[in-house]
């Protein structure tokens, strides 16, 4: 069993709700308390999502058909917010090098763009950093108040531990942007990654029977697509908060009970 790689002793799930099945391990749990007692280089790849803390007054979010301010949509449903910015770098990096441990090669973090430069500066002298991704929104939400451009791209960056080979194929598909629409979100959250944002990682980076691991996996959009597209693919995912993981159970029950993925 695939798992007895990860955990030496999978008897240390049962302290957390957890979902199996096949390929997919989603934990309740805050991802710190997991990380230790993962197997140290026993994971492939992390592709994540963390939080950016954004959940505030000043930026809009869509939330059932109507625009809201992030702390009105979300409230205190996910932990998005941190009084002081330089704690919640400490935290994320903080995370990262616990990571590094335990993740061989590659990994991606989707980020607030404003940011992202930050934190690729905090992590300079422990990873290599090997690109930015650029994520086009080709129908981006409207801004009523016009005072500013539509929010129209996402970005992520990608970084590696040790080395692996990558498959790239044409040099079209080496171009580091991505176009696709949004709106169609296969399940509800606000951070909900659409299909053509994770294809590219899953086409390039990932292996066949790699394990990969989202440490902040909310509705398990990552995990979905990542499984969409390769099936051999273990996935672990991890999420804190109770609602948005039984919610991400229920979204990852559904697909699998559908059998046909695409
Ligand atoms: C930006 S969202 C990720 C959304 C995800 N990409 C999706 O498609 O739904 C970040 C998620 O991390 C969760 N989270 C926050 N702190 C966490 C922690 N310490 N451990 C695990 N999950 C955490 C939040 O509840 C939230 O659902």
């Amino acid at each position: 069993m695939w798992l007895s790689n990860v955990f030496s002793d999978n008897s240390i799930l049962e302290k957390f709700n957890y979902y199996l099945e096949d390929n997919i391990l989603i934990i309740n749990a805050d991802c710190r308390e997991v990380l230790y007692l993962i197997n140290n280089n026993s994971v492939d790849c992390c592709i994540t999502d963390p939080p950016y803390n954004i959940g505030d007054s000043k930026k809009y979010t869509k939330y059932k058909g109507n625009f809201k301010t992030n702390d009105n949509a979300w409230g205190d449903l996910y932990q998005d917010f941190w009084e002081n910015q330089d704690d919640y770098w400490d935290w994320l990096l903080n995370i990262t090098l616990e990571l590094k441990n335990k993740v061989k090669y590659h990994y991606v973090y989707f980020l607030d763009r404003t940011y992202i430069g930050h934190f690729n500066y905090l992590i300079r002298n422990h990873f290599e950093i090997k690109n930015l991704l650029v994520f086009i929104k080709t129908n981006p939400i409207p801004h009523f108040r016009k005072n500013n451009f539509r929010s129209s791209f996402e970005l992520s960056v990608w970084f590696s531990n040790n080395y692996r080979e990558i498959n790239f194929t044409s040099q079209d598909y080496m171009k580091n942007i991505f176009e696709g629409t949004i709106g169609n979100k296969k399940f509800e959250h606000p951070n909900y990654k659409y299909d053509w944002m994770i294809k590219p990682f899953v086409l390039t980076l990932l292996k066949d029977n790699d394990i990969v691991i989202d440490i902040f996996s909310g509705s398990g959009s990552i995990l979905y697509h990542i499984f969409k597209y390769n099936h051999t693919i273990r996935c672990i995912g991890i999420e804190k908060n109770k609602e948005i993981y039984e919610s991400s159970i229920k979204n990852i029950k559904s697909v699998l009970s559908q059998k046909i993925l695409f």
